[in-house]
């Protein structure tokens, strides 16, 4: 039964036989959903010819990222990690942009050894790179002052952000880079994340353009991500005709009044991959008290971060009980905090322990934030249904380990081969 106040899950049959063959907790993935989105915001921004860089922090899964390598999307990676990663996957180091936050010397000499071009949101980062590679191309990430965001954290940009340079100090930047000769041949901002309102985007890049004439050296200015999508039942997302009118058609305008071509870039992580994502997870507790009915689930914050970080919504779809009659949960994970909740006083068809729960929009900052660390629980494994011709086909992209495997790492990681002699020296707690 169809109830219009929830969303539905994408192919529940699919995911239904994916829980029975593989398990849960288990990440599943979309891919046609990601080349749709990849397909329809190109077609908007066809007028722009804009060029597409995929924010690889939303989900780094290679199966993933190889996708976005044979969409033709350029990448933006802000850890050395990340670059190799890339790398290894084929992308070509000048489709790369290098934005590590608070970088490092060593992180420094790393990227550029690498071929790729660094995004810089320091001064004094600006500094050490100009005095490292005089004469050299580098992109400046810029603060407009005008952050944006789903929630308080992932804002960044505005008086309160630690990112980019403040736009007012634009003057520095010049004279550090005629200092030492660097060409700024691209300007970034990115102003937060999970953004509806395109009004606050073009306020944003109308102040990164009123200040690239500055710039005589910049080719391509970069807008970052931060398109939002619709988490909630019934909540619209970013509607593309409306980016069309409110940004795709002023940044026409403003380049034609230019004597120089200027490229422009945007860099989403979320809206690409999001809603491609679902989390499956197998209900093992109904209980109540008094007040509440809560169900526990065979997964939690470890996994999915988003509601304990952000208080952030996923729709909860019962797949194996659709048609239940509607009762109110809470739906907490199996980690020992309080804060461990998916869901609170949620309106959801009965579940009933062994049901097969569905939390959407899961394929972004789901598994890329998740970890075994907190009560040494493996993460959950993955699945890509690969679409195309082949509709309900689907791989394991992920294999789930065992709590053996996980012990196995640990105990990698706690022993540190002393002077060749194989001891293991135990680390001092603090
Ligand atoms: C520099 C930069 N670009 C792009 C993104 C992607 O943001 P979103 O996933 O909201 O599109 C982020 C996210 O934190 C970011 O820090």
């Amino acid at each position: 039964m169809f109830r219009p106040d929830q969303k539905p899950a994408p192919q529940p049959d699919v995911l239904l036989r994916i829980a029975s063959r593989i398990g849960t907790p288990t990440y599943v993935y979309f891919a046609d959903t990601i080349r749709e989105r990849i397909a329809g915001l190109k077609t908007h921004l066809a007028p722009l010819a804009a060029n597409l860089l995929y924010a690889m922090k939303a989900n780094s899964h290679p199966a993933i990222l190889s996708i976005m390598r044979d969409e033709g999307l350029g990448i933006d990676a802000v850890s050395p990690a990340e670059l190799l990663l890339v790398l290894r996957l084929g992308f070509a180091p000048e489709r790369v942009l290098f934005s590590a936050n608070n970088m490092t010397d060593d992180e420094m000499h790393f990227a550029r050894g690498q071929g790729v071009l660094l995004n810089i949101g320091e001064l004094s980062r600006l500094e050490r790179f100009g005095k490292a590679y005089p004469g050299a191309d580098v992109c400046v990430r810029l603060n407009p002052q005008v952050g944006a965001g789903h929630h308080e954290h992932v804002i960044t940009a505005g008086a309160r952000s630690k990112f980019g340079i403040p736009v007012q100090q634009i003057r520095e930047v010049l004279r550090i880079a005629s200092r030492h000769g660097l060409r700024i041949v691209g300007l970034h901002q990115h102003i937060g994340s999970g953004i509806l309102d395109t009004a606050t985007l073009w306020k944003a890049i109308s102040v990164l353009l009123d200040v690239t004439d500055s710039f005589p050296d910049a080719r391509f200015v970069n807008l970052g991500g931060g398109l939002g999508i619709p988490y909630r039942p019934g909540e619209n997302g970013i509607d593309l005709e409306n980016l069309g009118e409110r940004i795709v058609r002023p940044l026409q305008a403003f380049r034609a009044r230019r004597t120089e071509p200027l490229e422009i870039r945007f860099e989403p992580g979320r809206y690409f991959v999001a809603e491609s994502g679902v989390l499956l997870v197998t209900a093992n507790t109904v209980k109540s008290n008094p007040e509440r009915r809560f169900v526990g689930v065979d997964s939690g914050m470890g996994h999915l971060l988003r509601p304990a970080l952000y208080d952030a919504y996923h729709e909860v779809v019962n797949l194996s009980n659709p048609d239940g009659k509607p009762v109110t949960y809470d739906l907490v994970g199996n980690i020992c905090e309080s804060g461990d909740r998916f869901a609170v006083d949620r309106s959801i068809p009965e579940i009933r322990e062994g049901d097969i729960l569905a939390l959407l929009d899961t394929g972004a900052y789901g598994m890329s934030m998740a970890s075994p660390a907190y009560n040494l629980r493996p993460v959950p494994a993955e699945v890509l249904v690969t679409g195309g011709d082949e509709p309900g086909r689907y791989r394991l992209i992920t294999r789930r380990r065992t709590p053996a495997e996980l012990v196995a790492e640990v105990l990698e990681r706690g022993t540190v081969p002393d002077a060749g002699e194989g001891r293991v020296a135990r680390t001092d707690p603090a």
